[in-house]
């Protein structure tokens, strides 16, 4: 066994409804992917209907299981609650919602227009809450019993990050939101909690965050502990633990998963790394001389 293998046992998520944002790509996809082989049915969206038709054809392909697709641009609330209705009509309930949709460019804040940075907090922070508000407002008016919403963060949501102000900022309003809601809404049965992802490559990441010979420049295995990039069958692995009834006692957690990058970016003397280790018996003896003094 190791972390690019399936971890749950099969049929774990039979007869779920999930709605994945951001589906038809990327990560989105590859939960998607996870969700169906384990028995979900899987509503995918984003802008882009040909994308989603792609993608459902060869997840249905690949894993025998249901998808619908439906476009729609999370920044506009009745286009969400459009998402909700083709739902139900399609499949008579949901039981979960995975905000993964995200969009994000690397830029000096003095270059961005307001408009820049008012898109990045639209379809982050603002289509969070729009599918939030909509499939939270059904749960609640319909009483469902349970149902649980996962949100996709980063790990500067609490560092925060130059270069990429907006998403930094309109994240850290997604984890909080995370946290209030699994508090408030926890008596009507809806669970929240987060993901924060450490690098885990694909297109539409890479192609905003390291363009050019950037990827190259800033190898980005040489940032993680572990000496590695995410594999996202591992991602998808913890996501489908907190989409199941599994973990119906974790509610407002996020969960780090990074090889350790974010800490070794934080703790102080992790720089300490570069030193050889022959170069350690003279250290140590240069450190005690001073303590006799
Ligand atoms: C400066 C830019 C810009 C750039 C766009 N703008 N790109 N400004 N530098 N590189 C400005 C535009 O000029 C415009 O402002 C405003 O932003 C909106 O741009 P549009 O192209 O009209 O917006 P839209 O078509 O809605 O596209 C949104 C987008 C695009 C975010 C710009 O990249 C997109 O669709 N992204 C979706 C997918 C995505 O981003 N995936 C990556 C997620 S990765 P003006 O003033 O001219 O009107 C991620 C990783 C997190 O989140 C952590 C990793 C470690
Ligand atoms: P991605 O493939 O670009 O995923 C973003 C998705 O969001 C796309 O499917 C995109 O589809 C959709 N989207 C963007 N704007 C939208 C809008 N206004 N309305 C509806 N859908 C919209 O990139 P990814 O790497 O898989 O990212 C997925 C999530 O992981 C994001 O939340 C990201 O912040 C997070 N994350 C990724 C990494 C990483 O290393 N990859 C690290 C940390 C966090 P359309 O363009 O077709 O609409």
């Amino acid at each position: 066994m190791n972390y690019t293998e399936p971890m749950l046992r099969e049929g774990s998520l039979k007869d779920k409804v999930f709605v994945v944002t951001g589906g038809g790509s990327g990560l989105g996809k590859a939960m998607s992917k996870y969700f169906l082989e384990l028995g979900a049915k899987v509503v995918i969206t984003s802008r882009n209907m040909e994308k989603l038709e792609k993608a459902k054809a060869e997840l249905e392909e690949v894993t025998g299981g249901t998808v619908l697709p439906v476009a729609c641009d999370i920044r506009n609330y009745e286009e969400i609650e459009a998402v909700l209705k083709a739902t139900l009509d399609t499949f008579g309930k949901v039981d979960g919602l995975l905000n993964n949709a995200a969009g994000n460019f690397i830029s000096p804040t003095e270059r961005l227009s307001a408009n820049a940075f008012d898109t990045i907090i639209d379809i982050v922070l603002k289509g969070t809450k729009n599918c939030t508000l909509v499939f939270g407002k059904h749960w609640i008016n319909t009483k469902q019993e349970k149902s649980t919403v996962l949100n996709i963060v980063t790990t500067y949501a609490w560092t925060g990050s130059g270069y990429v102000v907006p998403s930094a900022t309109a994240k850290a309003g997604v984890l909080a939101m995370t946290r209030s809601l699994a508090v408030e809404w926890a008596k009507y049965g809806i669970r929240f909690n987060a993901i924060a992802p450490g690098p885990f490559p694909t297109k539409g990441a890479w192609d905003r965050l390291l363009p050019g010979n950037l990827r190259e420049k800033f190898d980005m295995k040489k940032k993680v502990p572990v000496g590695r990039v995410g594999e996202h069958q591992e991602l998808a692995n913890l996501a489908a633990y907190l989409m199941s009834d599994f973990s119906a006692y974790v509610n407002g957690e996020v969960i780090t998963i990074d090889g350790g990058e974010w800490l070794k970016g934080a703790g102080q003397m992790n720089m300490l790394e570069d030193i050889p280790q022959e170069m350690w018996d003279q250290l140590e003896q240069m450190i005690r001389s001073k303590k006799r003094k």
